[in-house]
């Protein structure tokens, strides 16, 4: 309590001064962090798009020039371009000859790095979830990192198996076996962390396609041509496979490294299979530009695709009519859970140790602030997403009372009592 007119010092013992100076700090260096992942990822996607858009977009060169294939015109910018591609590559080399790696490399390292911040070092919060798993910290890490580096090899061998060679194939095994990890993670995970370890795997995969294939691929055949030898057409055949791997994961990726503000789709009952079809119509949206770039028009796949989006929304939409009804509910009883349960955080002046300001913005302070939320509180409390790894001890019981006073009008003038006239 504040004496009124007095002056107000609060103690920290040095204990809680610690842990708010750290808690400020991993917050900043997680800014920093996601903020070059961004700015890595922008760049690393935008030079794959452009340059796919440039593969596909070649037609045959307006004059005859020795080894050329194709070119591609073009104005951006107030500036004219001409690019040609070679059959194999040029007789010569130039002088100076430009790779994309480390876009590729500095978004990978900069992602693991926040999942290692985030979802490691905050296991507890974010990736460890009792009620799915009871599992420690380090059992969470070695099944994060396992998935990683597993999913790379399964990836690989397939690849180079026969089933490489066959696209349509491929595609589909690849995205069953997708679904399974999703599904597995969201037997071992919180749902948000089941969600960004899919999201690591596809994303570890297309870094390691650049570093293990592509790049050391590109750099035999550059060698042999400055070798004056016929470099190997094969090298760049299979660099050429996982490029195109990577297209296809751009889409689904994105959408997962964004899933995370989303716990209506993380946080629903039927997760995984939420991803999986996200996933698919990402993956159509992909092919519907692919496609375009060639002059193949397939005009049915992008409104396939959209028709699908509303689909998806339609069927995974909450199922109120469902819900458990019950014996009207007080509002104090409301306030009652929330202050025990969600106001160390969600509050002007927040309690929880290491918390400056409420999370999210959100306050239940005042009575017309729980009212006006209600609706955001029954998705964080329905799906789980809230409060983080059940940290205040939620029970199941107070979950629903909240839930049941949301679903009965979330009146903050609500008695309890039932409405006059009304015989149940
Ligand atoms: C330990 C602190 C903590 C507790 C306790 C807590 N929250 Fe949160 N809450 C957070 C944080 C952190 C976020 C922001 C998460 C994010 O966006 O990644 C958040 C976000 C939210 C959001 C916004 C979700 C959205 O739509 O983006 C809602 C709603 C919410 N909490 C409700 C609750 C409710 C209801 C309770 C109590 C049952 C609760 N929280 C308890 C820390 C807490």
């Amino acid at each position: 309590m504040e004496p009124p007119g007095g002056e107000v010092r609060v103690q920290f013992d040095s204990n809680n001064r610690r842990k708010i100076m750290e808690a400020f700090a991993t917050d900043w260096l997680t800014m920093l962090v996601r903020w070059m992942h961004l700015i890595f990822g922008a760049a690393w996607i935008g030079t794959s798009f452009y340059f796919n858009w440039l593969n596909h977009s070649f037609r045959p060169p307006q004059e005859e020039m020795k080894g050329v294939g194709g070119e591609v015109w073009s104005v951006h910018g107030g500036e004219f371009y001409r690019v040609v591609k070679y059959k194999v590559a040029p007789e010569k080399l130039p002088e100076t000859l430009h790779w994309f790696k480390w876009e590729a490399y500095a978004t990978w390292m900069t992602g693991f790095a926040l999942l290692a911040l985030v979802y490691y070092l905050g296991a507890e919060s974010y990736l460890i979830d009792p009620s799915v798993a009871d599992i420690g910290q380090g059992t969470a890490i070695g099944i994060g990192l396992g998935a990683l580096v597993g999913s790379w090899f399964v990836y690989d061998l397939l690849c180079k198996s026969p089933l490489g060679k066959k696209p349509l194939a491929f595609g589909a095994v690849g995205f069953a076996l997708m679904t399974a990890a999703a599904w597995g993670l969201c037997q071992v995970f919180s749902s948000r962390g089941a969600y960004i370890h899919v999201g690591a795997m596809l994303g570890t995969m297309m870094a390691a396609n650049v570093f293990v294939v592509i790049i050391p691929n590109q750099r035999i055949m550059v060698d042999a041509m400055l070798k004056n030898e016929a470099p190997d057409g094969s090298l760049g055949k299979a660099a050429s496979q996982r490029s195109l791997h990577n297209n296809y994961m751009t889409l689904p990726v994105l959408f997962i490294m964004i899933s995370n503000h989303y716990p209506i789709t993380y946080g629903h009952a039927w997760n995984w299979a939420i991803l999986a079809a996200l996933a698919l119509i990402g993956g159509v949206a992909r092919h519907h530009f692919n496609v375009k770039h060639k002059g193949r028009q397939q005009p049915w796949l992008l409104p396939a695709a959209a028709v699908a989006m509303f689909a998806l929304a339609f069927v995974s939409s909450p199922a109120l009519d469902k819900e458990a009804a019950g014996p009207p509910v007080a509002f104090t009883e409301v306030q009652k859970v929330l202050d025990q349960r969600c106001k160390t955080c969600h509050s002007a002046k927040p309690t929880f140790a290491g918390m400056t300001a409420p999370p999210a913005g959100l306050m239940y302070d005042s009575p017309e602030q729980v009212a006006a939320q209600a609706p955001r509180i029954r998705t964080a409390l329905t799906t789980n997403f809230m409060p983080p790894g059940n940290i205040t001890n939620l029970t199941q019981e107070e979950r629903e009372l909240v839930l049941r006073w949301i679903k009965q009008g979330a009146d903050p003038k609500a008695t309890g009592a039932a409405p006059k006239g009304d015989a149940h």
